[in-house]
């Protein structure tokens, strides 16, 4: 394929298979002999890295909903800096494996005021959306179950309510359906290789790997 790089996302409730999904997607371009960068976020950078273990390590009240917000901001600014842009500039892909609409879903359920300052910050230091963007979309039940089978490690955002998930769920469908362009509802629920296949027709790579 000739095509320019292109800025890939996966989002989506936690268990959901973007991770998973965003392997074989990096794949796929390989195989087509493109480079491609495969991050993710909170961090995808050193100095994001170690922002991602202030924000997932420690007491769930550890920090306030506005300096959570700010701490994903700042590491999302160095993981587009150092990261992502270069390597764009540089004429490879890049698939994160999470990026601005987690913010915009988990901390703007935090209230419609905390979304706009969440929209705010990433108009002044972000500025930057996806090409495209993978929402996968999944029963949180069926997520979590996935989950537990193996055995995730504990940190701040886990023990989450299925409540609560159902409610992030909504709000990527909600993001899915303020983003139209770029966002694309992929049913999760099906097996790996059926899904991977129809994200690789969306963006146009290769065959079966
Ligand atoms: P996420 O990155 O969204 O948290 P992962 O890709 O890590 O999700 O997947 C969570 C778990 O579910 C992993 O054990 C993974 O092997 C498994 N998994 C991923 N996709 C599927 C699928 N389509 N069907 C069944 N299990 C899956
Ligand atoms: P992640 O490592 O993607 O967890 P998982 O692999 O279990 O999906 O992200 C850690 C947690 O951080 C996850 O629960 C989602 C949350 N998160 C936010 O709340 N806001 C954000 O901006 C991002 C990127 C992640």
């Amino acid at each position: 394929m000739t095509q320019g790089p292109l800025f890939i996302t996966f989002e989506g409730i936690d268990g959901s298979g973007k991770s998973t999904q965003a392997r074989l997607l990096a794949e796929r371009f390989l195989a087509e002999g493109r480079e491609v960068v495969l991050t993710r976020e909170p961090g995808g950078s050193p100095g994001a890295e170690e922002i991602r273990r202030l924000l997932v390590e420690g007491d769930a009240d550890r920090w306030s909903p506005v300096t959570e917000v700010l701490l994903f901001t700042a590491a999302r600014r160095d993981h587009l800096e150092r990261t992502i842009a270069p390597a764009l500039a540089a004429g490879r892909h890049v698939i994160s494996d999470r990026f601005a609409d987690s913010t915009r879903v988990y901390q703007g359920l935090r209230g419609a005021d905390l979304r706009q300052k969440v929209d705010r910050l990433h108009a002044e230091f972000i500025g930057r959306e996806p090409d495209i963007t993978f929402i996968i979309d999944m029963d949180p039940a069926a997520a979590l179950a996935r989950g537990l089978a193996r055995g995730i490690a504990e940190d701040r955002f886990e023990g989450m309510g299925l409540e609560l998930q159902q409610r992030l769920r909504e709000g990527f469908l909600g993001l899915a359906a303020e983003f139209p362009d770029r966002c694309h509802v992929i049913d999760g629920a099906r097996p790996p290789e059926v899904v991977a296949e129809e994200i690789a027709a969306i963006v146009g790579v290769g065959a079966n790997v």
